[in-house]
């Protein structure tokens, strides 16, 4: 039996795949490939030294998906299939509900054709909105979403809800997560986002490797220590390993389950420039820029139902994700690109 990661040439997709393989899995990827390149996958076999069965192919394409299905015994599915880009969310919306809210309906039809009715979505504290409380359980309420990309992440999920509520043999895990950074320890695989980045660890990765001139910092006048936004930064292998145990969690039939998956700390923009320069000894030059539309001062996890319930935490603290985060990008400057 095998475990279909959709997204699986991704940034957390291919460091989930690595874990799973570790752990004893059999992994089957589909990908179309629309923001990875191939090699992630030949890194991932780098790694692991286990072969990855891998399908170039859209989840939009129900014929693409039947044939993964009828190719492979699949038991499970991770489904980080998606696009992810909050401000282009904002601009195309067309693109942003048909890849992620239609192209999921295309992958459950599938999974509810060929009996398979285990899945883990990769949702995100953005549900949340600006929370009710932190740090953040599970059990606080949604929030007021800003954007698309965070719109089809909630529809997602009331959806994944609603087909287990009709259907309780189905198992759905969503998870929430924080903050996600860092690199597999190898440098070999990591993120590798296209243009200039909109998150802040890649950005603060390509100023340090001079491929940007300087960090701009959005606000230092909100409630918080140091008037810097303040997030949960999670190491992507202790992301990529609750994943392993969301799949294990599914051989008791859990029914519905939601957790957050982050560290429970709380870092400021400055922390990050500040551990990043003393973790590598590279410099990241900053200037205070004005606060970026959307966003909010604190956001960090109460994760303790995911170490109560699957026996997870984060265990890479913020200096390991700096330095790997560093080694991806100095060994790797351009990506997956020659
Ligand atoms: P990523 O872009 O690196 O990975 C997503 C993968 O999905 C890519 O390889 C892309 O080619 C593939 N893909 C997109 N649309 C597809 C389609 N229609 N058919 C087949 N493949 C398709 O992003 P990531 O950071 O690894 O994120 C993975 C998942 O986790 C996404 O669903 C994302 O929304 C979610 N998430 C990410 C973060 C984060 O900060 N990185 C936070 C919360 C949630
Ligand atoms: N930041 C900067 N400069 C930058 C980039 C970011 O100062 O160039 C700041 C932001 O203002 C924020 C913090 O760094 O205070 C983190 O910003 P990111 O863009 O890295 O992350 P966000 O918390 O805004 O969003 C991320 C994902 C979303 C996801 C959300 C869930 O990008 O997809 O976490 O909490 F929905």
């Amino acid at each position: 039996m095998a475990v279909l990661v959709t997204g699986g040439a991704g940034f957390i997709g291919s460091h989930t795949v690595v874990e799973l393989q570790n752990a004893g899995y059999e992994v089957v990827v589909v990908d179309n490939l629309s923001n990875s390149s191939p090699k992630s996958l030949e890194r991932v076999q780098e790694i692991t030294g286990k072969a990855v069965k891998f399908y170039e192919a859209d989840i939009l394409d129900a014929d693409a998906l039947a044939t993964v299905f009828s190719e492979n015994k699949i038991e499970s599915v991770i489904h980080f299939a998606g696009l992810k880009a909050v401000g282009e969310s904002v601009q195309k919306p067309w693109e942003y509900y048909h890849n992620n809210v239609t192209g999921s309906l295309v992958l459950f039809d599938v999974m509810k054709r060929y009996g398979v009715k285990n899945i883990i979505f990769s949702s995100s504290a953005t549900v949340y909105g600006t929370p009710a409380e932190i740090p953040v359980t599970e059990k606080c309420p949604k929030g007021e979403i800003t954007n698309p990309y965070g719109q089809t992440k909630s529809m997602l999920e009331q959806m994944l809800m609603d087909i287990q509520k009709a259907d309780p043999q189905w198992n759905v895990i969503l998870l929430r997560y924080f903050n996600p950074i860092g690199a597999h320890k190898s440098g070999k695989i990591g993120e590798n986002p296209n243009g200039i980045p909109n998150n802040l660890m890649p950005y603060v990765t390509q100023v340090a490797v001079g491929k940007l001139k300087c960090l701009g910092v959005f606000g230092n006048d909100y409630d918080t220590p140091d008037g810097t936004g303040v997030r949960d930064y999670i190491h992507v292998v202790d992301l990529a390993i609750g994943h392993v145990k969301a799949i294990e969690k599914m051989k008791e039939n859990p029914g519905l389950k939601i957790y957050n998956l982050g560290t429970g700390t709380g870092y400021s923009v400055l922390d990050i420039v500040k551990n990043f320069e003393q973790a590598t000894g590279v410099e990241v030059p900053y200037e205070i820029k004005p606060r970026r539309a959307g966003d909010i001062a604190t956001n960090y996890a109460d994760a303790s139902l995911a170490k109560e319930e699957l026996g997870w935490t984060a265990e890479r603290g913020i200096r390991e994700m700096c330095e790997d985060a560093w080694r991806w990008q100095s060994n790797n400057p351009n990506g997956f690109e020659e």
